[in-house]
């Protein structure tokens, strides 16, 4: 692993079939050319990452992204000219020469152009697309940083290119556009509100689903989870008794009770920022586990996707249990 600031290396390693981790407004990707079957595989391998979660293809321009699908819908026009480059993927059917690796066996592909500078040279510069799944190990928290990315692959033989703390914080949201309808697989900072928004200029009616299903195949139930249990408390358990207390420590095995809050910034967007990192930096506190409150003003717009993370990241979630019922834990 070795940290770099410009894209030459990064053009020669990737020449040579290593694989560059690459920086991205959202979360930092880990990155092969999409013709390079042999480093796509690689990615799968030091992610640990089941070959059935299909990966997302990153552009530098539009006409690199029409050439991997076969349709290019008004839905896709609006949306790209609106939030490229940007944290927003789109899923269309693809064309057969899109590796499976890549798809996981899917007849759609996912693309995105983001929104940096030196990713976009790097694209630019190689003229091919790079596929890439954040930098992390499977199912863990994503890298919005270099050092990030460095200590979670810190054996393997990758080049880490920093730009930088990623400045979105969150993943993009994935939205599939589908025989005229759009459905959100993930979540993201570009919520269905302002898509639907823009999409209403639209003659035709387009209804956007909100629907986390088997289309997308990397959608397990937990994932982003830090090295500390992180435990989701709504506020009207607050304060905590020390009965409560003491079945979370049960029901988690844990053998005492230090707890550091994940406190969560007023603005969604300031709070998306830095979520990952202040996840980690409370975890190298070494608490049993971290909590986070719940609150009723936070379940519209951009929060969707802040609390969508935080569901995965949860192993305890006390909104899900009834006050009653904590007894049963
Ligand atoms: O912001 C992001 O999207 C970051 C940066 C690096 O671009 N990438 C990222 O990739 O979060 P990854 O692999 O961690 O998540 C991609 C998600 C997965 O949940 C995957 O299942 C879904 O996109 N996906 C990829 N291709 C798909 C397809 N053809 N159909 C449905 N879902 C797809
Ligand atoms: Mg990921």
């Amino acid at each position: 692993m070795k940290i770099i600031r410009t894209i030459e290396p990064a053009i020669r390693a990737i020449k040579q079939g290593k694989l560059v981790a690459i920086p991205t407004e959202t979360v930092y990707g880990l990155a092969a050319p999409i013709d390079q079957e042999a480093s796509i595989r690689k990615i799968f391998e030091i992610k640990n990452r089941p070959s059935f979660d299909p990966l997302i293809v990153h552009v530098s321009d539009l006409d690199q992204a029409r050439s991997l699908v076969l349709e290019w819908p008004d839905e896709a026009k609006i949306l790209t000219s609106a939030f490229w480059p940007g944290p927003l993927t789109i899923v269309l059917p693809k064309k057969s020469n899109i590796s499976d690796l890549i798809t996981a066996g899917l007849s759609s592909v996912a693309i995105r152009m983001p929104r940096h500078p030196l990713t976009l040279e790097l694209i630019e510069n190689l003229k091919t697309p790079l596929a890439a799944p954040s930098a992390n190990i499977f199912g863990k928290v994503s890298p919005t940083t270099a050092d990030h990315v460095a200590l979670e692959f810190p054996e393997s033989d990758i080049l880490i290119l920093d730009g930088g703390p990623s400045e979105v914080g969150l993943e993009s949201t994935v939205v599939e556009i589908k025989s005229g309808k759009l459905r959100i697989l993930r979540p993201g900072m570009i919520s269905k509100e302002v898509m639907q928004i823009l999409l209403n200029g639209l003659s035709r009616k387009i209804e956007i689903i909100e629907e986390e299903s088997q289309a997308s195949p990397g959608h397990t139930k937990s994932h982003y989870q830090p090295e500390k249990p992180v435990i989701i408390i709504p506020e009207t358990l607050l304060p905590l008794s020390t009965e409560t207390k003491n079945k979370i420590i049960k029901s988690l095995h844990l053998s005492s009770s230090k707890s550091l809050e994940l406190a969560l910034d007023h603005d969604p967007f300031l709070c998306a920022r830095s979520l990952y990192g202040n996840l980690r930096k409370l975890s190298d506190q070494k608490p049993d586990y971290i909590y986070v409150i719940e609150r009723k003003d936070q379940q519209t717009g951009p929060w969707i996707a802040i609390w969508n993370r935080l569901s995965k990241a949860a192993s305890l979630d006390l909104r899900s249990i009834p006050m009653g019922s904590l007894n049963a834990l």
